[in-house]
């Protein structure tokens, strides 16, 4: 499954930039709408249940309009799920593409099974909409729509749970794809998705998923039945209490129980990926959700449809802080890869200019070296930084290794101060790479 990173064509700083600007609007498609249908599979199948086995037309009610307001037509499954996560597996198969992280592999099943699922909550939905319409007909002596009946409890049952299950599958795959892309240290280790289920990061992020998807569809459900477009067609007192009954409290718990995911998620984030964004957005994110849950907790206490829009924009802003929040940790993680990439880009555009016969004027390696390195390198000695005879043998085999290096300097020896960023241009580093290994090889 890795042919997709084998198309990928270099990309420029600024082009990876873009990249990261798609992939925020693409999260902001697909991450509400998949928590959100997840929350109301779930949501609506245990409601169906308990309806059939209670003979309560409010549950069955409860258990269709949950999948109507997710689903109001097929064509969203492709559009909120399908083509988004199509479009993210491209944009992670660019961002990873010089990597060993299988992440890519992974997301292309993930956008597989999502496929089957859709494909099952879109005959769910149709086998919902049928009994509904079915039970207003009078069944006596009428074979025909016994058989129809019969027909559509059983499209229902299976589609369901097989909608259900595929899904988890789906959201298994994006969660761990994406876990190891923000983890570079197991991108060497990790070769099969399996091994990402004892991820203490995966677990957690499956488990904030999990929370998402209730308080999403909770909040949906008090939103689109009380205030969207004035309401529910055809309400009655009963199944505004019903409504109420069910999802106010399992909004209110999930919404309370988000910000310690958060929180969770940040502190399992590897160093790298800790920037000061990173902080905000959660930051950003946590403050938007205690506001939603304010309002939540306004409904149990006297309730007002106002606050159910109210909740349900709130609760689509800590969404959204959500999403930027986890880009950003990506950002963070994959700059090192990032800088390689524009790096090869680089050199391929100079390539490109030399064979047109336009040279551009790069420094030297020897020059770099006494401008940039010489204060604080030599090459049998140590100085400021260690001695190039002691640090470059574990560079010998890999030379895009140390020009990550150069270009993105990390700590390394605890002995030593961190090495300060040159500022070089890629071609600049590249150039220094090879003279000092050179020198070095040449003093051996
Ligand atoms: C201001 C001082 C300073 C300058 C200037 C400097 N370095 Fe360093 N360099 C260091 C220090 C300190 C370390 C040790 C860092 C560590 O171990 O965390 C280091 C480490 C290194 C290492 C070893 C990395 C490793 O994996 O152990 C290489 C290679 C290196 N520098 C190359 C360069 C090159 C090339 C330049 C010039 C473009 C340069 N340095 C400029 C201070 C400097």
């Amino acid at each position: 499954m890795d042919f997709l990173k084998q198309i990928a064509l270099p990309q420029s700083e600024a082009q990876i930039g873009v990249l990261y600007f798609v992939l925020n609007v693409i999260d902001i498609l697909l991450l509400p709408f998949l928590s959100y249908l997840f929350g109301a599979l779930v949501v609506s199948l245990y409601h169906h249940r308990k309806g059939r086995l209670q003979n309560d037309p409010l549950a069955l009610r409860y258990a269709k309009e949950m999948i109507d307001h997710i689903i109001p037509n097929k064509s969203i499954l492709l559009l909120f799920g399908v083509v988004p996560f199509m479009a993210m597996t491209f944009a992670y198969a660019q961002l990873l593409q010089d990597t060993a992280a299988i992440s890519v592999g992974i997301l292309t099943w993930g956008l597989l099974l999502l496929a089957a699922a859709a494909a099952f909550a879109s005959s769910y939905k149709t086998a919902l909409t049928f009994t509904d319409m079915l039970s207003a007909v009078p069944a006596k002596d009428n074979d025909q729509v016994e058989q129809y009946k019969e027909q559509m409890r059983e499209t229902r049952r299976t589609s369901g749970k097989y909608a259900l299950l595929f899904l988890i599958a789906a959201v298994y795959c994006l969660i761990a794809g994406r876990s190891l892309a923000v983890h570079p240290n197991q991108w060497d280790s990790v070769s099969n998705a399996v091994q990402l289920l004892l991820s203490l990061d995966v677990l957690s992020k499956s488990v904030q998923f999990v929370v998402l998807s209730f308080a999403m569809s909770s909040i949906g459900m008090l939103f689109f039945t009380f205030s969207w477009q004035g309401g529910t067609a055809h309400m009655t007192k009963e199944y505004a209490e019903y409504v109420k009954g069910a999802a106010l409290p399992v909004g209110l718990v999930s919404l309370l129980l988000l910000p310690l995911f958060t929180v969770l998620s940040v502190v399992l984030l590897p160093v790298a990926s800790l920037t000061a964004t990173v902080f905000f957005f959660a930051f950003l994110m946590i403050l938007f959700v205690f506001l939603a849950s304010h309002s939540v907790y306004g409904m149990i206490k006297d309730f007002k449809a106002s606050y159910a829009a109210k909740a349900f924009y709130l609760f689509t802003l800590a969404v959204i802080a959500l999403v930027l929040h986890g880009t950003s940790a990506l950002a963070g993680a994959t700059k090192t890869s990032s800088a390689v990439l524009a790096h090869r880009y680089v050199l391929h555009h100079e390539q490109l200019l030399a064979s047109m016969g336009i040279n551009l004027a790069v420094l030297t390696g020897e020059e770099i070296f006494t401008a940039k390195c010489s204060a604080c390198h030599e090459f049998g000695a140590k100085k400021v930084g260690p001695a190039y005879k002691d640090v470059l043998p574990k560079y010998e085999s890999d030379r895009t290794r140390l020009v990550t290096f150069v270009l993105n300097p990390m700590k390394v020896d605890p002995a030593y101060p961190p090495m300060p960023n040159q500022g070089l241009k890629p071609a600049e580093a590249d150039s220094i790479a090879a003279y000092i290994m050179t020198m070095y090889k040449q003093q051996k």
